[in-house]
């Protein structure tokens, strides 16, 4: 498994692959590996001949007072987890190499980066937009993988890619979760063990909006109000949103009467989680 550290050094590598013809796969992470990462590379490995993975905790992605300086980190053990799952490369940059003295150029990302998380996390869609396309760049793979676990992410970063012709086709991947349902995260290590149980809401409430729709309540206030009285009856103390919206492109409904999506932002004493659900209006159409 080669290790890079510049970009020079990176795009070195890509390059080289390419003119072979081999078809290359990405994963951006922030590191603090675990099995929903994890699962993003294998499947990379599966359909690709060459899988980069990167590990670079952005901090144009932060606020001020969020999580970026306490986030995880932990290298060494992420690089052993993807040697062992066959990783061709691995792109580890400082911060001073990505964003040197005088960086000054952002991207602005697209109409769908506004609700949701673009109204809790102003300024958060624009770091990752950024430091995506500069992946992008840096590492001109065919296929990039992303988690629908961050739902907005992943749309946001399918439009700018469509937006920009970037020639990366954007893959979403299901989202891995505990047994309880909890989505794998880095942040999960900020729970003590009543918090941990209490993270589970999340997806308590998702369900149950789910269970109402296939019971035939279309109505998205009733789902919405099932989902808040869930994750406070579940232990979440703080929500931001429970919301169900359009899925393409995160816009308002009133009923659900095309392709949707629950997404919930919710704290468990100071970690914040964000989780989410496509929704499926019939039994038929579930997959498991
Ligand atoms: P990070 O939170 O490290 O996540 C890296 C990738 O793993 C993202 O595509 C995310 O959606 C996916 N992922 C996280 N948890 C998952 C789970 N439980 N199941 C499936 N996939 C999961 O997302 C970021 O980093 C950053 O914003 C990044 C895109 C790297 C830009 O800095």
């Amino acid at each position: 498994m080669k290790i890079a550290n510049t970009a020079d050094e990176a795009y070195a590598h890509i390059d080289h692959w390419r003119r072979e013809g081999q078809r290359i796969g990405l994963v951006p992470t922030m590191g603090a590996l675990h099995q929903g990462h994890l699962s993003l590379a294998t499947r990379s490995c599966q359909e690709c001949d060459i899988t980069a993975v990167t590990i670079f905790v952005n901090p144009t992605q932060f606020g001020p007072h969020e999580d970026f300086s306490r986030y995880p980190r932990t290298l060494e053990q992420d690089l052993k987890m993807l040697q062992e799952l066959g990783v061709d490369l691995v792109f580890t940059p400082s911060n001073e190499r990505l964003y040197p003295n005088g960086y000054s150029t952002y991207v602005s990302p697209p109409d769908v980066a506004k609700p949701l998380e673009g109204v809790f996390r102003p300024g958060h869609f624009r770091g990752v937009a950024t430091i995506v396309l500069k992946l992008f760049q840096i590492l001109p793979a065919n296929i990039a993988y992303f988690g629908q676990k961050d739902f907005q992410q992943l749309v946001v970063i399918q439009r700018m890619a469509e937006d920009l012709n970037i020639p990366i086709r954007v893959v979403g991947c299901p989202t891995v979760r505990e047994s309880d349902g909890l989505a794998m995260s880095s942040r999960n290590r900020y729970l003590d063990p009543k918090q941990r149980f209490a993270a589970a809401s999340l997806w308590k409430a998702l369900s149950a909006a789910q269970q109402m729709l296939l019971e035939g309540n279309r109505e998205v206030k009733q789902l919405e109000e099932v989902m808040q009285q869930t994750l406070y009856r579940e232990g979440a103390e703080k929500i931001e949103y429970a919301r169900v919206v359009d899925s393409h492109w995160l816009t308002d409904l009133t009923t659900v009467d095309r392709p949707a999506v629950a997404l919930i932002a919710a704290y468990v004493g100071s970690t914040r989680l964000i989780d989410n659900i496509m929704l499926e209006t019939s039994q038929k159409q579930r997959h498991s």
